[in-house]
């Protein structure tokens, strides 16, 4: 049994005693973090319209359903340092208190990544771009105020995300194009410094892909070999019902574990539409925008069963690999909140996540709770 929740189930058990034996589980209690139990820890990713909790609709299914979160926004270099001299936490601090208050693990998301981050981190008054010496020194700024701030309070950063391409090679960034791989070294290296006990992961899509995986298993030996701090992979999850391939996800699952590092799936969901790339022209005809958004109004059951039974899998693969797989996190917490319904194509409705548009809990989901009832009976 994985040490936190020793700790629990002691708890649980004086509990159960002194109400007179073991309780009956009824399914009013019982909630999806429950179900998974010690295994990992299940997660959701927060807007914040939910960490203010304003969303009460959402915050019922947050504190009965999962035990850790993550900010889908509210901690990107865009929001937290819009300008050099500029540093906004109102909106991560209330996600803390969210987390605080409910008692749940958190996870900071993230320090460095190409995307959602402010266009002066790059250049100088001038417009010019800044030398690798300027940036280092950026990016050792932003880490250390960013990662001092939240001391104490996460469990772990996305220390990067998303750096490494399909062909394992690096993508060509901003930060790569100016310091070349050293960023990714350095962005650990300053996290570490920053706050030595928080734990300190690398994040990225498409990690069922061959090529990135050899990128990963790459980057995690050239870290581990420089004595640089990483302890997990998150494996952000975002699938199809045509992508990836189960036999090769695990493949990676496994070849992470077997560098020395924990596993985490850490922004899951499914879309149930059809694959359709960013680039797509929607506008041609009426009958091609139908065909991209073809469920405007509701999944069709031939559908919704082939999805929940996907994501059934999924589940199953990460329980079968519970000694390995440290947190599975939902990136959103309802359908209707998921950012699927306007990437990669605007204005589609989707249906990837583990609860629905009502907040109520997809039926693998209900299956998964109902087991584990059955189970502990
Ligand atoms: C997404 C958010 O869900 C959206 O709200 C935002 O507009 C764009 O970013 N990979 C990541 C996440 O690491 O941070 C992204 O989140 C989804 C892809």
């Amino acid at each position: 049994m994985k040490v936190r929740h020793i700790a629990a189930a002691i708890l649980a058990a004086t509990f159960a005693a002194s109400c007179g034996g073991p309780q009956t589980t009824t399914n009013k209690e019982t909630g999806l973090k429950d179900a998974v139990g010690d295994k990992f820890l299940i997660g959701t990713a927060l807007n914040v319209f939910q960490s203010s909790g304003q969303d009460t609709n959402a915050v019922k299914v947050v504190k009965k359903h999962f035990n850790a979160i993550v900010a889908e926004n509210c901690m990107k270099m865009e929001e937290v340092h819009p300008s050099e001299d500029v540093y906004t936490f109102d909106k991560a601090d209330q996600f803390i208190k969210f987390g605080e208050e409910n008692g749940l693990t958190m996870t900071g998301h993230c320090l460095i990544w190409h995307s959602q981050c402010p266009e002066w981190f790059f250049v100088d008054k001038d417009g010019k771009q800044v030398s690798p010496e300027v940036l280092k020194q950026r990016m050792k700024d932003h880490i250390y105020t960013v990662a001092q701030h939240f001391k104490g309070k996460l469990k772990g950063w996305d220390v990067v995300n998303e750096a490494i391409v399909e062909d394992g090679s690096y993508r060509k960034s901003k930060f790569y194009e100016i310091l070349g791989e050293e960023f990714i070294p350095l962005a650990f290296q300053y996290a570490h410094e920053a706050d030595p006990d928080v734990e300190l992961y690398y994040n990225d899509y498409g990690m069922d892909n061959e090529g990135r995986r050899n990128g990963v298993v790459k980057l995690i030996r050239t870290l581990k070999e420089r004595g640089l701090r990483i302890d997990a992979v998150g494996m952000q999850g975002h699938m199809g019902m045509d992508y990836p391939k189960i036999e090769e996800f695990e493949k990676s699952m496994l070849a992470f574990a077997a560098e020395g590092v924990k596993v985490m799936i850490t922004e899951w969901d499914m879309s149930a539409l059809p694959t359709a790339s960013r680039t797509a022209n929607i506008s041609d005809t009426v009958a091609f925008k139908k065909a991209l958004n073809p469920y405007p109004d509701a999944l069709p059951d031939s559908v919704s069963q082939v999805w929940n039974a996907r994501m059934k899998q999924f589940f199953n693969l990460f329980e079968k690999h519970a000694d390995i797989v440290d947190r599975v996190t939902a990136w959103g917490v309802s359908d209707g909140d998921s950012w699927k319904n306007g990437f990669p194509i605007r204005g589609r409705r989707d249906y990837p996540l583990l609860f629905d548009r009502n907040y109520q809990p997809k039926p693998f989901v209900s299956e998964i709770i109902k087991e584990n009832q059955t189970s502990n009976k």
